[in-house]
């Protein structure tokens, strides 16, 4: 059976510092009683922006080929970042980017590069629509939780970056082996 090439497109995406860190995963979710009051305080079940993020991409039907969890260097992130060296924001970018873990990941898909964008949504999370990535999670543009590749060059380049070719694997989906 002939494979479409396009199947085989990747890119390059990234949960940033701040999408690792906001510690939404670590409240408590639940029924809480409080004293002889008989309120009961539902609090609502509050997710990472890590599980959310990578449910977005497979829920659209992509397929995660590569992850890890890396803290860079700033002198990785200024190479990473490399195409922005003058812009004012650079540093503060590449200082941020350094500043925890990142969750690197490598999607595979048809249309993965753009679609990956669309689903990410705009750069400034104010303009950024909701029900989109940034549109429902973040608020300002340096915060924006997300980093995707902007087009082909920019994917292979970030993911011969981020990952020796071994990282990544290759696969067709079990899945007809495995339901019954
Ligand atoms: S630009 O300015 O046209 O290159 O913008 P864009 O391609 O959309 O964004 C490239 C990355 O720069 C980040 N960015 C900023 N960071 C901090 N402050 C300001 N003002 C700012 N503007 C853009 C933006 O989030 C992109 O980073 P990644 O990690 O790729 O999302």
């Amino acid at each position: 059976q002939e494979v479409h090439a396009a199947e085989f497109e990747r890119t390059f995406i990234a949960v940033k510092p701040d999408g690792v860190q906001r510690g939404l995963s670590h409240r408590n979710c639940g029924v809480m009683r409080c004293g002889n009051h008989s309120t009961t305080i539902l609090q609502p079940p509050m997710r990472d922006a890590i599980s959310e993020i990578i449910s977005r991409f497979e829920r659209k039907g992509y397929k995660l080929v590569g992850i890890k969890v890396v803290v860079p260097t700033k002198e990785f992130a200024g190479k990473h970042y490399h195409a922005l060296k003058d812009k004012p924001f650079f540093n503060g970018l590449s200082e941020f980017l350094s500043s925890g873990p990142v969750v690197a990941m490598v999607w595979e898909g048809e249309g993965v590069i753009t679609y990956g964008r669309k689903l990410i949504g705009a750069t400034d999370p104010q303009k950024s629509e909701p029900g989109t990535i940034r549109g429902d999670l973040a608020v300002v543009v340096g915060r924006n939780i997300i980093h995707g590749s902007d087009g082909p060059e920019t994917a292979k380049d970030e993911i011969n970056l981020w990952f020796k070719p071994e990282e990544l694997v290759s696969f067709t989906s079990n899945a007809e082996k495995w339901i019954y």
